[in-house]
């Protein structure tokens, strides 16, 4: 019974990266039978998963790849895009045309952006936006584990909402989350905490917490407060010193960690920032506004990608 309720009603995954990987198994912990939609043709996987207090669990995800003609496509109702900010749009085109209309799509990514793109891509599915600080590491293609646990925030952006029913499984499922309207503060809360860390541990080459230092301090209050005002021309009030004061507590709470833009420079790999820094960037040049500060650790970072990425 239980069984056939989760089929009728499934729950998919977009990307199986490390973030991709943790909600799966939120949602499989919580009694759901999620999809996983990955690059891989194969049908199945034995997943790894570490969680919080070292505990190992293996799990068989059942895999669908956007290429397939699955008949289990069809039957999603909401599906969760885990993907990195600049791969949403074409990832979205890849799989729209199998999804029925009464699906309903939930953006879970760092940086924004992509919700600008995505309405116009929809055949009649719902839209909602998405942002969490739980962080996951993944040590091998299908093994992560759980690194952070913190607050989950969900919303409805447009089209047809998400049903009840949905949303209360996914919020039983992920801990510590909550369903938010209007969403998009808090998408731009996050984007600030993003904006002030991540860029300046890539170029100093830093854990977070040396950004605790007086040195940097100019630069982190500069760049929240530009983004504050980009994002009150965009209609989002925030407070800035609530938010600058949030920066330097997040800073203090994984101040031994390395930020996802640090580790993605090490790794050569193509960072966020064109999602973070990148969209205070260009949301103020719709404003006519001027972010100095947001603007120049774009192009450092830029410059840093260039170098290693041709
Ligand atoms: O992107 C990251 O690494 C994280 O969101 C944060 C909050 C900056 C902590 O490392």
């Amino acid at each position: 019974m239980g069984q056939q309720l989760v089929d009728e009603k499934k729950i998919a995954i977009l990307g199986a990266g490390a973030v991709g990987q943790l909600i799966y198994q939120q949602l499989l912990t919580d009694g759901n039978a999620p999809l996983l939609i990955a690059r891989e043709n194969e049908r199945q996987k034995i997943v790894t998963f570490t969680a919080l207090d070292g505990q190992v669990t293996k799990s068989t995800a059942i895999l669908a790849s956007p290429k397939s003609v699955s008949p289990l496509l069809e039957q999603v109702r909401l599906l969760i895009v885990c993907v990195k900010a600049y791969q949403v749009s074409d990832a979205i085109r890849s799989i729209i045309d199998k999804l029925s209309p009464k699906c309903h799509i939930i953006l879970l990514h760092n940086g924004m952006g992509p919700h600008l793109e995505v309405p116009e891509l929809l055949h009649g599915q719902g839209l909602s936006l998405g942002t969490t600080s739980q962080a996951a590491l993944k040590h091998e293609r299908w093994h992560i584990e759980q690194t952070g646990s913190g607050s989950t925030q969900l919303g409805h952006l447009t089209g047809p909402q998400l049903s009840q029913e949905l949303r209360t499984r996914l919020l039983s499922a992920i801990p510590n989350s909550q369903w938010c309207e209007p969403i998009l503060p808090s998408l731009w809360h996050k984007l600030a905490i993003n904006a002030a860390i991540n860029p300046l541990t890539a170029i100093h080459n830093c854990s977070n917490g040396k950004l605790a230092e007086e040195q940097y301090c100019n630069q982190i209050s500069a760049t929240v407060t530009e983004l504050a005002e980009v994002a009150s021309a965009d209609g989002i009030e925030l407070d800035k010193s609530a938010l600058i004061n949030r920066v330097y507590e997040v800073i203090g709470l994984t101040a031994a960690n390395f930020s996802s833009m640090h580790q993605d420079v090490l790794n050569k790999r193509k960072t966020e920032i064109e999602s973070i820094n990148g969209y205070v960037v260009q949301r103020a040049r719709h404003h006519q506004l001027s972010t100095k500060v947001n603007l120049s650790l774009l192009e450092q970072v830029k410059k840093m990608e260039s170098d290693y990425l041709k």
